[in-house]
């Protein structure tokens, strides 16, 4: 059992714990939470939550003060996907500028005993997502005995981001015996008219396989999978999500996660970012919460409203970040293997979704090492480069120039509206950071296998 499934079954322990976390949290931001939070009651629910989590985040920050540059012990969190190719093209997706310029690419979909190579890296990952990069992971042909293996091996959550329209009997038994935690679905719209121009297929199937999911684990008496829904807020779908609030009401979904869309460099621009006119979209999101509150899902959704930053709220903080350190855990939690579109049987690897350092050919590196090794990848020397790096002054280290800019504000400002000059300034910033990097760590090591990929991003994403 792990440690939520321990605190759940014993009430002491859980209010000990509770006593334990609350002084640890900052008074400052539990005010912050309060102000944004949309009312009380969903605060309290998603703090108890928040509670249950607390003993794991604590081991995570206790793992990065001991540990500052090599955690030992595996990623926390793991997000890999599984199949490169895809039954859809979603015009708001990076897929279709990757398939103008690479109408040849290889399909990666690793098959289950390649997969099963893996095995070090899984062992102490609490979560295990099937997401990352461009594909459907519902298409890898070993899919079923892929999360078969998990399940037997290892004791984390498993999850699956998907398009949904390939949920047939088979694949939601495999979800459902395997207790998978959550299914999210990318459900951009609510009406068959915004869904064609931001995604494709047909939404009357994604609705209806999502009806047969549900049927499915209750007539099991199931609570997993839960559903969650992907919704990228943009000009075309903003009025409609009321609609898609009814359908989360009326329906038995758990989570409505309303975040930006990103302006990639799919079929549908920066012309839709409703980071164009903040202030208008800050007032219907306003509506969008009294809306679900009257329809008594206000906890369903994100318990930070998602607001569009002004012009205001850029110039302030571009002046603060003058003065400040950011901060970020993922090199200390999250390890991700994006399969790369262009190159077969290859996965781009990084300790958070912004960066991936490491090209791994893992039909090669396999050939000659067997498994695939922690120290190859998670601990990695990069990685250890930037996990003293990241977060500001550290023993000696200032923060990079990578993730100085990932954590300003202009950053997701630039991704929102204009990616061109994200990727621009990434770019840039990247080569300052292997400058460095270079001047300090002296030891690269030769793996078969695993190159260092010293681009911003992977070409599909350029
Ligand atoms: C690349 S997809 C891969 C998983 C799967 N094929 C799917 O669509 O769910 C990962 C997630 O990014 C979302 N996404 C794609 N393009 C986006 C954009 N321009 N802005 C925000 N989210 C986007 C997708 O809807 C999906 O939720
Ligand atoms: S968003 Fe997902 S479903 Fe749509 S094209 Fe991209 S990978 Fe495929
Ligand atoms: S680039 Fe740096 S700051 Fe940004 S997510 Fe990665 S590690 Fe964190």
């Amino acid at each position: 059992m792990d440690i939520r499934g321990i605190l759940k079954s014993n009430k002491e322990l859980l209010v000990k714990s509770a006593a334990f976390s609350i002084p640890l949290l900052k008074a400052h931001a539990v005010r912050r939470y309060l102000k944004q939070v949309s009312d009380k009651a969903s605060f309290i629910s998603v703090y108890a939550e928040k509670l249950l989590d607390l003993p794991a985040t604590q081991i995570v920050s206790q793992q990065r003060k001991c540990c500052i540059s090599k955690p030992k012990n595996g990623p926390f969190s793991l997000m890999m996907n599984h199949s490169t190719k895809c039954n859809y093209r979603c015009p708001i997706c990076n897929i279709t500028e990757a398939n103008r310029r690479f109408p040849d690419h290889p399909v990666n979909s690793i098959s289950i005993s390649d997969f099963e190579a893996f095995k070090p890296i899984f062992h102490n990952s609490e979560r295990i997502g099937f997401m990352g990069g461009l594909g459907e992971s519902l298409l890898n042909t070993d899919f079923e005995e892929i999360v078969k293996f998990l399940r037997m091996n290892f004791y984390a959550d498993l999850s699956i981001t998907t398009n949904g329209s390939l949920l047939n009997d088979q694949k939601i038994k495999a979800l459902i015996a395997n207790k998978f935690r959550s299914v999210d679905i990318s459900l951009h719209a609510i009406t068959k008219e915004t869904y064609s121009k931001l995604q494709s297929g047909s939404l009357e199937r994604v609705l209806h396989n999502i009806e047969i999911l549900i049927k499915m684990r209750n007539a099991l008496n199931g609570d997993r999978p839960k559903i969650l829904i992907n919704y990228a807020l943009n000009a075309l779908n903003l009025m409609e999500t009321f609609k898609m609030i009814d359908f989360v009401a009326e329906n038995d979904i758990s989570f409505l996660g309303l975040y930006h869309f990103l302006d990639y460099q799919g079929g549908v621009r920066g012309e839709i970012s409703l980071q164009r006119n903040p202030e208008h979209a800050n007032n219907i999101i306003d509506e969008l919460y009294s809306h679900a509150r009257e329809k008594k899902v206000v906890h369903k959704l994100p318990i930070t409203k998602p607001y569009f930053k002004t012009k205001k709220d850029l110039t302030l903080l571009s002046k603060m970040k003058e003065t400040t350190v950011g901060h970020c855990n993922h090199p200390w939690e999250f390890l991700v293997f994006k399969g790369a579109y262009t190159e077969k049987d290859t996965y781009y690897v990084g300790v958070c979704g912004a960066f991936t350092p490491l090209k791994m050919n893992y039909r090669r590196y396999i050939d000659k090492y067997g498994s695939v090794r922690l120290a190859d990848t998670w601990n990695h020397p990069i990685f250890q480069y930037i996990r003293k790096t990241c977060n500001g002054q550290n023993g000696g280290f200032s923060q990079n120039p990578l993730c100085r800019y990932c954590q300003s504000p202009i950053r997701r400002y630039y991704k929102e509206t204009d990616n061109y000059k994200n990727n621009e300034q990434k770019r840039k910033n990247v080569k300052m950071l292997f400058d460095e990097l270079h001047k300090n760590v002296t030891f690269l090591p030769d793996i078969q296998g695993i190159e260092i990929f010293t681009e911003a991003n992977p070409p599909e994403a350029e």
